[in-house]
């Protein structure tokens, strides 16, 4: 096989795990907060500078992303391929996978290896915990995790986090309140744990019983100094709370007989009349939220309060997509 001369990845860490410009499956993989506080943010930063100003960048000019989706997505896949656009790049993608050779019984490690043929990085949605590793092992070009069934979406914990950095100017010292389907989000997955980078943080879990994030994952969560509280009730936390992180619940991963009857926490005016005021509180959001019962959990009436975050949290993750892109592709 050829050894693509584009790999100008750092070498792994000292335990053999791939440094993320390799590859990006996990934030495990993020060992140092200056990689987010030194480099990416303000790159991040610096390229929505660039985007409003000069319309975009020519960093990537030559470059393929292939977008490869075998679970839906509007805002991540969109997001890579516009970001790979704006910075000069070439996109092509797959999100029909039964238009693909996979209808015809290939597996997912030559498909990539094919696909690395083309392009220059994969971006892989799929629907099984563990599956992007498998597919970063059989590619020769850096793959990124954009969501592995429950397991992680690493570069919306990036991206989130630029939220929080951009929105309330720092991280460290805050409140971040998680509701909802903590079980099976991997959007509070790999946040919770990118916030183990940092200093102070009160991490609260709001969830019903049976929704609850895995204890493995609080117990890797103390681990690492974090002391998670957990709660039943939203109310009790919103006063404290700096970043009130909502999710949806995660109905395909669930059993028909095992989902929950009704949204468990629905986010009102009411809600936002108990937070924090404006400048010191975000309310976020993943995206999507569940409108087909007509009763999100979040209520479309508090879009107008000007500390709901979610739509601009959707513009700064095409920024931190770009940074992490021109990291991943690019030596310097
Ligand atoms: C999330 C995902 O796919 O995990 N969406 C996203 O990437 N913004 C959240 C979800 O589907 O609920």
């Amino acid at each position: 096989m050829l050894i693509n001369p584009k790999n100008i990845a750092p070498p792994p860490y000292a335990d053999g795990m791939w440094h993320w410009r390799r590859h990006f499956i996990s934030v495990a993989q993020i060992r140092d907060r200056r990689d987010l506080d030194e480099d990416l943010f303000p790159l991040a930063h610096h390229l929505e500078h660039m985007v409003h100003n000069e319309g975009a960048s020519q960093l990537l000019v030559g470059k393929c992303l292939y977008d490869l989706f075998y679970e839906p997505s509007t805002r991540t896949m969109s997001s890579f391929a516009i970001a790979m656009k704006r910075m000069g790049g070439m996109v092509e993608s797959i999100s029909n996978v039964q238009f693909s050779s996979v209808a015809k019984g290939e597996s997912l490690e030559d498909t990539i290896r094919t696909l690395a043929c083309y392009s220059d990085v994969i971006v892989l949605r799929q629907k099984e915990e563990g599956v992007a590793k498998k597919a970063a092992e059989a590619s020769p070009v850096p793959v990124i995790n954009a969501g592995d069934g429950k397991g992680e979406h690493p570069t919306q914990a990036v991206l989130d986090l630029f939220t929080i950095y951009r929105e309330l100017k720092r991280i460290d010292g805050l409140t971040v309140t998680m509701v909802g389907d903590l079980k099976h989000g991997r959007t509070v997955h790999s946040l919770s744990r990118l916030l183990c980078l940092y200093d102070g943080i009160q991490l609260n879990l709001v969830s019903p019983p049976e929704l609850r994030m895995p204890d493995k994952l609080v117990s890797e969560l103390r681990g690492h100094g974090l002391e998670p509280r957990i709660h039943d009730r939203l109310e009790e936390v919103v006063p404290e709370s700096d970043a009130l992180y909502v999710t949806r619940v995660q109905l395909e991963r669930i059993p028909q007989d095992q989902r929950p009857a009704t949204i468990p926490y629905i986010v009102t005016p009411a809600t936002m009349a108990m937070a924090k005021p404006r400048g010191e509180m975000i309310l976020m959001h993943p995206l999507p939220r569940d409108s087909q019962d007509g009763n999100p959990e979040i209520s479309v009436e508090v879009d107008a309060d000007p500390r709901a975050a979610y739509f601009r949290q959707c513009e700064y993750g095409m920024y931190a997509r770009m940074a992490i892109l021109s990291r991943m592709l690019r030596a310097d």
